[in-house]
């Protein structure tokens, strides 16, 4: 049987979220300069959005750069904010095509000029798509992004935009940069790491982890089918019993 039989296409996580990690050891295990690795994962990042929407996926958060990133060497970062930009320009055709929209998470103001060019354009001119949701997660991280939403909710506050205390969570969330988005169901991180890296703090409370030794380069269409099968055998109780679960109706 093909992986692909193996999939339960009712069960299909609703949003998956990847940290793309590894892509320095990947090319470190291939005598290659960091860079080549970036540009490696820049391919596997293609094959993952092509399978995830063909699978019928509604959302894909994929973590590109974190904020603890911008602290790595020059070098790599104006690399990696090149490939961003590569990447953006070369696929804006098929996002058209899949109907793909592109959002993004994180820190947006500190990113190039002209990657927010690029990001403006894409996600304009992808806006009205609803087949699969690319979400790109750039200068981001769950800390930053809470205090982000806090401060702005303070400013409201002050201005009196906010109608009562206590703050809900609904409120709360709607200060998040992902307040569009549902929780991510299942999370991937690649390279063996067992850690979240300041990712989706707040959304990842009922997310189910799945972890593999690959490296991010290295990872496809399989690999990705081989974590949706593992989630889809999970019980996800979300604190009930087993027994106060709905019964799935057999078959
Ligand atoms: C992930 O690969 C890509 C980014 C963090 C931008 P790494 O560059 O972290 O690869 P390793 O962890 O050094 O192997
Ligand atoms: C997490 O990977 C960030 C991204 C994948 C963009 P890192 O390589 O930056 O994480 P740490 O430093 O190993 O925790
Ligand atoms: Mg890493």
């Amino acid at each position: 049987m093909t992986m692909e039989k193996k999939i339960d296409k009712k069960k299909l996580p609703q949003h998956i979220a990847i940290i793309m990690d590894g892509n320095g050891r990947w090319a470190q295990k291939h005598a290659f300069g960091r860079i080549i690795g970036h540009q490696k994962g820049t391919e596997a990042v293609r094959d993952i959005v092509r399978a995830s929407c063909e699978l019928g996926i509604k959302y894909l958060t994929l973590y590109a750069f974190s904020v603890e990133n911008w602290i790595r060497p020059t070098q790599e970062v104006n690399a990696l904010m090149l490939l961003l930009e590569r990447y953006l320009r070369s696929e804006l055709n098929e996002m058209l095509e899949r109907d793909i929209r592109l959002v993004t998470i994180g820190n947006r103001s500190a990113l190039p000029e002209r990657i927010n060019k690029s990001l403006k354009e894409v996600m304009e001119k992808t806006s009205h798509n609803r087949g699969m949701v690319l979400n790109l997660a750039l200068s981001y991280s769950g800390r930053d992004e809470i205090l982000r939403g806090i401060n702005t909710l303070l400013t409201d506050m002050r201005l009196s935009k906010l109608p009562s205390e206590p703050i809900t969570a609904e409120v709360f969330l709607s200060y998040l940069d992902t307040a569009a988005l549902p929780d991510p169901d299942l999370l991937i991180r690649t390279s063996g790491e067992y850690r979240l890296s300041n990712f989706l703090l707040w959304q990842t409370a009922y997310t189910e982890f799945y972890f593999t030794e690959i490296l991010w380069p290295d990872f496809g269409r399989d690999d990705l089918l081989e974590a949706i099968i593992n989630y889809q055998q999970r019980e996800r109780r979300f604190g009930l019993t087993s027994d106060q679960l709905p019964k799935v109706a057999p078959g």
